[in-house]
This record gives C-alpha cells, structure tokens and sequence, in this order.
C-alpha cells in the first residue's frame, strides 16, 4: 500500500516529467523549441542545452496541475494509511502541492543540464543516475515548502523512480516518442 501511496504522491512529478519530454511530439508545440538558455554558451559551454525549452517547462507543469487536480476528485474514495491529510485536503492544497511537485521537478532537471553541460557532458547524453533522479530531487524540495511525505516515502521514492523512469522511456523509444531508450 505504501507503494501506491508513494506513486499517488509523486504522480504530479512524473507527470511533469514525461509531458516535457512528449511535449515534442505534439504537433502545435513541436515548433516552439526555444531553448531557456536562448543558445547562450558561458566559457565555450551551453549554459542549458538545447534539450531544455520553455515549451517543455510550461507543457510539464500544466500537466502536473492537471493531475493534481484528478487526484483531489479520487482522495475522498481512498483509505489512506500514510497521506492522511490528503483526504480532506482542499482543492487549493492539490493545485499548490501538483504546482510545486511539478515545477519542481522541472527545475531540478534544469539544474542537472546545467552540471551536465558545465562537465562537458553533452545534451541527450546519459549521466547516471542523476537523468533519473533529477526531477524526484527538484520535486521533493519544492513540495517539501507545502507538505513533507516522511523519510520511509522518501527512501522508497529514490528506489521506486529509478525504476519507472527506465521502464517508461523503453515505453516512449518502442512507441517512438523518445530517439534513446534511457
Ligand atoms: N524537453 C524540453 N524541455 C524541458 C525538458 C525536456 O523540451 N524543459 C524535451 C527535449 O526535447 C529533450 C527531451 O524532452 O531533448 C528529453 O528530456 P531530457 O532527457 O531531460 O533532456 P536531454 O535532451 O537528455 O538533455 P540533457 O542532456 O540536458 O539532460
Ligand atoms: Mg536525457
């Protein structure tokens, strides 16, 4: 139960995530790639990378606040052992949590871009393991302001994302929505 707990939690992350990278398949926001670093380079280095665009930060967050906004209509049925508080959280609180777990997450991807780009490392390259712990990391510190899951949740989280990010981008290379399987 605590693992669907967990997913529950950061479902707005993930979410986020995925709908930045997919936000490149769509067909109206496929041609709006400007970069957030606007093609700058800081001492012969992108600063972010090419792979880092306004289109994915404001597509991921809009579907974070999207399921955020699920997960208030869906907490009244659920029994929770560890979000308690979530049951009778009101829809402010979901959009604030789903807003900051969203973001969040994006932000944290931003900054791993800019530690991948400031060791040479180039865009689209693997850096493992922070390509999949980046947006758990942005994520948790963000939502940490509104609400705190616990260290057993957090534990479980950083073996749990791993795991999931690995299996849905196989998904997204099969289906062809990603050009590598990490
Ligand atoms: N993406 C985007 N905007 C973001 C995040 C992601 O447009 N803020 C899109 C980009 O097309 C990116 C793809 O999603 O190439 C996959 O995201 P990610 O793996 O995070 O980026 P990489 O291209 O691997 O770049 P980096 O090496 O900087 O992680
Ligand atoms: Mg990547």
């Amino acid at each position: 139960m605590i693992l669907l707990e967990s997913l529950f939690f950061i479902l707005p992350t993930y979410v986020a995530n995925g709908c930045a990278s997919l936000s490149t398949s769509i067909p109206i926001l496929k041609n709006w790639s400007t970069p957030i670093d606007f093609g700058h380079e800081w001492k012969g280095k992108r600063i972010l990378g090419d792979g880092k665009t306004f289109r994915g930060i404001l597509f991921g967050t809009f579907c974070g606040i999207l399921v955020g906004i699920l997960e208030f209509f869906i907490a009244k049925h659920i029994d929770f052992q560890h979000l308690g508080q979530f049951k009778d959280a009101t829809l402010v609180f979901f959009l604030k949590l789903s807003f900051l777990l969203g973001f969040g997450g994006l932000v944290g991807d931003l900054v791993k871009s800019l530690i991948k780009r400031r060791l040479g490392i180039k865009r689209g390259r693997p850096w493992p393991p922070f390509d999949q712990t980046d947006f758990l990391i942005g994520g948790l510190l963000f939502s940490s302001l509104l609400y705190f899951p616990g260290w057993t949740m957090t534990f479980i989280l950083f073996i749990m994302t791993p795991v999931v990010h690995l299996f849905s981008n196989i998904t997204a290379y099969l289906l062809k929505l990603k050009d590598v399987w990490w």
